[in-house]
Protein backbone atom coordinates (compact mmCIF):
# COMPACT_ATOMS: atom_id res chain seq x y z
CA UNK A 1 0.00 0.00 0.00
CA UNK A 2 1.07 2.99 -0.43
CA UNK A 3 2.28 5.04 2.76
CA UNK A 4 0.17 8.69 3.54
CA UNK A 5 2.58 11.61 3.70
CA UNK A 6 3.34 13.17 7.12
CA UNK A 7 1.04 16.38 7.36
CA UNK A 8 2.97 19.70 7.64
CA UNK A 9 1.87 22.27 9.60
CA UNK A 10 1.26 24.37 6.62
CA UNK A 11 -1.35 21.70 5.61
CA UNK A 12 -3.80 22.84 8.93
CA UNK A 13 -6.20 24.59 7.31
CA UNK A 14 -6.60 21.89 4.12
CA UNK A 15 -6.83 19.37 6.67
CA UNK A 16 -9.62 21.49 8.82
CA UNK A 17 -11.81 21.50 5.25
CA UNK A 18 -11.52 18.12 4.75
CA UNK A 19 -11.86 16.95 8.31
CA UNK A 20 -14.89 19.16 8.34
CA UNK A 21 -16.63 17.90 5.02
CA UNK A 22 -15.93 14.32 6.38
CA UNK A 23 -18.27 14.78 9.50
CA UNK A 24 -14.59 15.13 11.69
CA UNK A 25 -13.44 16.68 14.68
CA UNK A 26 -11.10 19.42 14.18
CA UNK A 27 -9.63 20.08 17.84
CA UNK A 28 -6.03 19.98 17.80
CA UNK A 29 -5.36 20.43 14.25
CA UNK A 30 -2.27 21.80 13.52
CA UNK A 31 -0.68 21.34 16.91
CA UNK A 32 2.53 19.16 16.78
CA UNK A 33 1.06 16.44 19.41
CA UNK A 34 -1.29 15.77 16.80
CA UNK A 35 0.27 12.95 14.60
CA UNK A 36 -1.38 13.26 10.66
CA UNK A 37 -0.41 11.85 7.34
CA UNK A 38 -2.64 12.85 4.56
CA UNK A 39 -2.93 11.17 0.89
CA UNK A 40 -3.05 13.77 -1.80
CA UNK A 41 -4.52 13.26 -5.74
CA UNK A 42 -2.83 14.30 -8.74
CA UNK A 43 -3.88 17.89 -8.19
CA UNK A 44 -2.30 18.13 -4.49
CA UNK A 45 -5.53 18.07 -3.09
CA UNK A 46 -6.09 15.83 0.21
CA UNK A 47 -8.22 12.38 -0.37
CA UNK A 48 -7.18 10.82 2.82
CA UNK A 49 -6.39 11.52 6.21
CA UNK A 50 -5.37 9.38 9.51
CA UNK A 51 -4.06 10.29 12.79
CA UNK A 52 -3.58 9.56 16.61
CA UNK A 53 -3.09 11.50 19.89
CA UNK A 54 -0.92 9.86 22.32
CA UNK A 55 -1.29 9.90 25.91
CA UNK A 56 1.56 7.27 27.29
CA UNK A 57 1.01 3.90 26.32
CA UNK A 58 -2.57 4.81 25.17
CA UNK A 59 -3.30 6.64 21.47
CA UNK A 60 -6.51 8.17 20.61
CA UNK A 61 -7.03 7.22 16.52
CA UNK A 62 -8.45 10.19 15.48
CA UNK A 63 -8.81 12.05 11.64
CA UNK A 64 -9.00 8.48 9.58
CA UNK A 65 -10.93 9.99 6.22
CA UNK A 66 -11.27 9.31 2.73
CA UNK A 67 -13.19 11.35 0.37
CA UNK A 68 -16.46 10.21 -0.76
CA UNK A 69 -15.39 9.70 -3.98
CA UNK A 70 -13.34 6.98 -3.14
CA UNK A 71 -14.38 4.75 -0.41
CA UNK A 72 -15.32 1.82 -0.28
CA UNK A 73 -12.05 0.09 -2.15
CA UNK A 74 -10.32 -0.91 1.44
CA UNK A 75 -8.37 2.72 1.44
CA UNK A 76 -9.97 3.43 4.92
CA UNK A 77 -9.11 0.29 6.50
CA UNK A 78 -5.43 0.61 5.27
CA UNK A 79 -5.12 4.32 6.62
CA UNK A 80 -6.30 3.00 10.03
CA UNK A 81 -4.16 0.57 10.01
CA UNK A 82 -1.19 2.66 9.24
CA UNK A 83 -2.12 5.18 12.30
CA UNK A 84 -1.81 2.21 14.50
CA UNK A 85 1.38 1.04 12.86
CA UNK A 86 2.44 4.27 13.68
CA UNK A 87 1.36 4.63 17.28
CA UNK A 88 2.44 0.99 18.14
CA UNK A 89 5.88 2.13 16.77
CA UNK A 90 5.94 4.87 19.29
CA UNK A 91 5.64 2.39 22.26
CA UNK A 92 1.30 2.74 22.20
CA UNK A 93 -0.15 -0.65 23.78
CA UNK A 94 -3.77 0.34 23.55
CA UNK A 95 -5.61 2.37 20.51
CA UNK A 96 -8.56 4.11 21.30
CA UNK A 97 -11.12 6.04 19.39
CA UNK A 98 -14.69 7.73 19.23
CA UNK A 99 -16.74 6.85 16.38
CA UNK A 100 -20.94 7.03 16.51
CA UNK A 101 -21.63 6.04 12.99
CA UNK A 102 -18.60 3.75 12.01
CA UNK A 103 -18.81 0.47 14.43
CA UNK A 104 -18.72 -1.71 11.49
CA UNK A 105 -15.75 -0.26 10.22
CA UNK A 106 -13.79 -0.59 13.37
CA UNK A 107 -15.09 -4.08 14.16
CA UNK A 108 -13.35 -4.97 11.26
CA UNK A 109 -9.79 -3.78 12.23
CA UNK A 110 -10.32 -5.58 15.50
CA UNK A 111 -11.41 -2.52 17.96
CA UNK A 112 -14.42 -3.96 20.31
CA UNK A 113 -16.90 -1.19 22.29
CA UNK A 114 -15.51 0.55 25.23
CA UNK A 115 -16.23 2.46 28.44
CA UNK A 116 -16.38 6.37 27.47
CA UNK A 117 -15.31 6.51 31.00
CA UNK A 118 -12.01 4.50 30.62
CA UNK A 119 -11.05 5.93 27.53
CA UNK A 120 -11.55 9.86 29.18
CA UNK A 121 -9.54 8.39 31.73
CA UNK A 122 -6.52 7.23 29.60
CA UNK A 123 -6.50 9.98 27.25
CA UNK A 124 -7.75 13.16 29.45
CA UNK A 125 -5.13 15.37 28.44
CA UNK A 126 -5.99 14.79 24.47
CA UNK A 127 -7.66 17.92 22.24
CA UNK A 128 -10.18 15.50 21.44
CA UNK A 129 -11.25 14.43 25.08
CA UNK A 130 -11.00 17.72 26.20
CA UNK A 131 -12.86 19.23 23.54
CA UNK A 132 -15.60 16.71 24.00
CA UNK A 133 -15.76 17.06 27.59
CA UNK A 134 -15.92 21.22 27.21
CA UNK A 135 -18.82 20.96 24.57
CA UNK A 136 -20.82 18.62 27.26
CA UNK A 137 -20.61 16.46 24.44
CA UNK A 138 -18.15 13.34 25.80
CA UNK A 139 -21.25 11.06 27.32
CA UNK A 140 -22.99 11.35 24.16
CA UNK A 141 -19.92 9.41 21.97
CA UNK A 142 -19.30 5.92 21.81
CA UNK A 143 -15.98 4.85 22.19
CA UNK A 144 -14.13 1.92 20.80
CA UNK A 145 -10.69 0.13 21.79
CA UNK A 146 -8.49 -2.54 20.65
CA UNK A 147 -4.59 -3.55 22.27
CA UNK A 148 -1.92 -2.77 20.10
CA UNK A 149 0.82 -5.65 19.04
C1 LIG B 1 -14.99 5.31 7.64
C2 LIG B 1 -14.20 5.52 6.32
C3 LIG B 1 -12.83 6.08 6.65
C4 LIG B 1 -14.08 4.16 5.62
O1 LIG B 1 -13.29 4.36 4.46
P1 LIG B 1 -13.37 3.33 3.22
O2 LIG B 1 -12.21 3.57 2.35
O3 LIG B 1 -14.72 3.39 2.62
O4 LIG B 1 -13.23 1.94 4.01
P2 LIG B 1 -12.89 0.50 3.42
O5 LIG B 1 -13.13 0.49 1.94
O6 LIG B 1 -11.54 0.11 3.89
O7 LIG B 1 -14.00 -0.39 4.14
C5 LIG B 1 -13.70 -1.58 4.84
C6 LIG B 1 -14.99 -2.23 5.24
O8 LIG B 1 -15.71 -1.40 6.19
C7 LIG B 1 -17.02 -1.11 5.69
N1 LIG B 1 -17.32 0.28 6.01
C8 LIG B 1 -16.66 1.35 5.52
N2 LIG B 1 -17.19 2.47 6.05
C9 LIG B 1 -18.17 2.09 6.89
C10 LIG B 1 -19.04 2.80 7.73
N3 LIG B 1 -19.04 4.14 7.80
N4 LIG B 1 -19.92 2.09 8.46
C11 LIG B 1 -19.96 0.75 8.39
N5 LIG B 1 -19.13 0.00 7.60
C12 LIG B 1 -18.25 0.69 6.87
C13 LIG B 1 -16.93 -1.31 4.20
O9 LIG B 1 -18.19 -1.61 3.65
C14 LIG B 1 -15.95 -2.46 4.09
O10 LIG B 1 -16.64 -3.67 4.34
P3 LIG B 1 -16.24 -5.04 3.56
O11 LIG B 1 -14.84 -5.38 4.03
O12 LIG B 1 -17.27 -6.00 4.03
O13 LIG B 1 -16.31 -4.71 2.12
C15 LIG B 1 -14.97 6.47 5.36
O14 LIG B 1 -16.30 5.99 5.20
C16 LIG B 1 -15.03 7.90 5.83
O15 LIG B 1 -14.16 8.71 5.54
N6 LIG B 1 -16.13 8.26 6.57
C17 LIG B 1 -16.30 9.61 7.09
C18 LIG B 1 -15.35 9.86 8.24
C19 LIG B 1 -15.52 8.88 9.38
O16 LIG B 1 -16.64 8.61 9.81
N7 LIG B 1 -14.39 8.37 9.91
C20 LIG B 1 -14.36 7.44 11.02
C21 LIG B 1 -14.40 8.09 12.35
S1 LIG B 1 -12.75 8.56 12.93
Amino acid sequence: MPSPFPAARGDAFEITEFLRAAGLTVSGIGDPDVYLWIDLDVDGRIVGSTGFELSGADALLRSVAVHASLRGTGRGTELARYALEQAASLGATRAWLFSRRSGPFWQKIGFVPAEISELALALAATHQVRAFAASGQLYYETAWSRALP
